[in-house]
């Protein structure tokens, strides 16, 4: 897979989580001022929507037991979560925005879904 367009910032709101799929993978969207941080929507302890969760600081919190996710590392905060979830860099062209899902930032694992 290569780099492609997933949203445009423009429709994005401040500090709110908002699912895309991109090519069958979740991918959770922050958009922070003029930057936008994304990581794998699902979350590593029992496979909820992050984009159903709030902004934290730097950290998307998952709305079922509360874990809050690293948005450039994907490590988990707090428990009940151990295991990070895969983060992806963003590229802004003008409105674009756009990744690439098949180059994580990370080692984290996909989920098996
Ligand atoms: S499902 Fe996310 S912390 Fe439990």
């Amino acid at each position: 897979m290569t780099t492609r367009t997933v949203a445009k910032l423009s429709e994005l709101a401040e500090a709110t989580p908002t699912r895309v799929d991109v090519d069958g993978v979740p991918v959770c969207l922050v958009r922070m001022g003029e930057t936008v941080k994304a990581v794998h929507d699902t979350c590593s302890h029992q496979q909820w929507s992050l984009a159903d969760g709030m902004v934290w600081d730097n950290g998307v919190e998952c709305s079922l037991h509360g874990s809050t996710f690293d948005l450039d590392t994907g490590k988990p905060s707090s428990l009940p979560a151990m295991k990070p979830v895969p983060t992806f860099a963003v590229e802004l062209d003008g409105d674009d925005v756009r990744l690439d899902v098949a180059a994580p930032t990370n080692d984290a694992p996909f989920p098996d879904h």
